[in-house]
C-alpha cells in the first residue's frame, strides 16, 4: 500500500515532527510538537508502527542548532566592560530559532563569566548546554547552576579554542565519579570526543548520556579528504546510535560546510558558534553604523 506521506522528519530532542506529503511537492506541516523526551521514545514507537502499515518510511530526523555565544563575550572582555551582553544575545538567538545556547566557563574566564552563566539559567527559553573541563571548581559551579546539560571538553589555557576531543578512554574512572555526580543533580552529560571508535566505546562505558563530535578536522580539510572524514562522522554516528548515545556536532561548522552534517541520521544537535557571530556582523555593521550617522548628523 502506498501512502501519501512520503517523508517525516521527526527531532526525539523537540518532540517537533514534520511531514511531507504529495511526493514532489515540497510542502511540510507540523503535527505536534512536545517538549517532554521522555515521552518520545513512547510515542515514535507508536508513530512508527503505524508508518510501518501506511507503507510510509521514518526518512529523517532533524538537528536541532545550539548556539555558541562565547565570542558575543570575547568583545565585551575586549575592554572589560558590560556589552555586548551574551545574556542578550542568548534571548536574541532564541527569536532567531536557536535550540539551546551553548557557553564556555573556560578557567581562565577569557570570555564567558561565571554571571553569565548564573543569568542565563534564570532567562533562556530553551535549554543551557554548560561547556566546561572536567575539574572540580566547575563540578561545584554546575551542581549550583543545575544547567540542562554539561559538555565535558578538554581545555588548554594556551589555546585559542577547543583544539581536540576529550580523551575518554585515558581518564575512565575520573569520568566515571565526575559523570556520576553530575547525573546526580539530575543534570545530563555529553563529552565532546574526536569521531574515533574507541572514544565512543568509552563514552559509553562511563556513562556520558550524549557525545558531541568534533568536526573541526572535517571543516579544515577540503575534496576527498573531507569526504573521508564526513563518513567518519557518519559511521560514528551510527555506532553511537547503536551502543544507545545520543549525538551531537560541532566546532568550525559554517554556511558552506554544515549541510552534510546536518543531513546525517540521528544527528541530534550542533553546536555552532564562530560562523554565526562572524555572519551576524557580516549583516549587522551597515545597519548600526547608519544608526551611529544619523544621531550625529540630526539634531
Ligand atoms: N562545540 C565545542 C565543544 C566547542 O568547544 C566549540 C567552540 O567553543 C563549538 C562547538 C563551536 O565551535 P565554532 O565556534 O567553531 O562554531
Amino acid at each position: 500500500m502506498t501512502s501519501w506521506v512520503t517523508n517525516i522528519a521527526i527531532n526525539p530532542n523537540t518532540g517537533l515532527i514534520s511531514c511531507q506529503i504529495f511526493k514532489g511537492f515540497f510542502f511540510k506541516f507540523y503535527l505536534l510538537h512536545i517538549n517532554n523526551l521522555s515521552v518520545c521514545p513512547f510515542l515514535l514507537a507508536i508513530i512508527g508502527r503505524l508508518l510501518d502499515c501506511l507503507g510510509t518510511k521514518i526518512s529523517k530526523i532533524m538537528a536541532t542548532l545550539g548556539v555558541n555565544i562565547d565570542h558575543i563575550a570575547n568583545v565585551r572582555q575586549a575592554r572589560k566592560t558590560v556589552e555586548p551582553d551574551p545574556v542578550q544575545f542568548a534571548f536574541l538567538a532564541e527569536l532567531g530559532g536557536a535550540d539551546s545556547i551553548t557557553v564556555h566557563l573556560r578557567e581562565d574566564r577569557r570570555h564567558i563569566q561565571d554571571r553569565d552563566v548564573f543569568l542565563l539559567k534564570e532567562t533562556i527559553k530553551t535549554k543551557l548546554n554548560l561547556e566546561m573541563a572536567a575539574t572540580e571548581e566547575m563540578l561545584e559551579i554546575a551542581k549550583k547552576v543545575l544547567p540542562n546539560y554539561v559538555t565535558l571538553v578538554p581545555e588548554k589555557r594556551e589555546e585559542v579554542t577547543t583544539e581536540g576531543g576529550l580523551d575518554v578512554k585515558s581518564n575512565v574512572q575520573y569520568l566515571k565519579n565526575f559523570v556520576g555526580n553530575l547525573k546526580e543533580s539530575n543534570i545530563e552529560v555529553s563529552a565532546f570526543i574526536d569521531p574515533f571508535y574507541d572514544q565512543i566505546n568509552y563514552s559509553k562505558k562511563i556513562g556520558f548520556n550524549f557525545i558531541e563530535l568534533h568536526t573541526g578536522k572535517y571543516a579544515e580539510l577540503s575534496g576527498s579528504e573531507q569526504h573521508k572524514e564526513l563518513l567518519r562522522i557518519i559511521e560514528s554516528t551510527h555506532l553511537a546510535n547503536d551502543l544507545g548515545l545520543v549525538v551531537n556536532a560541532g566546532h568550525g561548522l559554517n554556511y558552506n560546510n554544515v549541510k552534510k552534517i546536518a543531513s546525517i541520521n540521528n544527528m541530534n544537535e550542533l553546536n555552532i558558534g564562530h560562523s554565526i557571530v562572524a555572519r551576524a556582523l557580516a549583516i549587522g555593521l551597515e545597519k548600526s553604523v547608519r544608526e551611529m550617522k544619523s544621531l550625529i548628523t540630526s539634531n
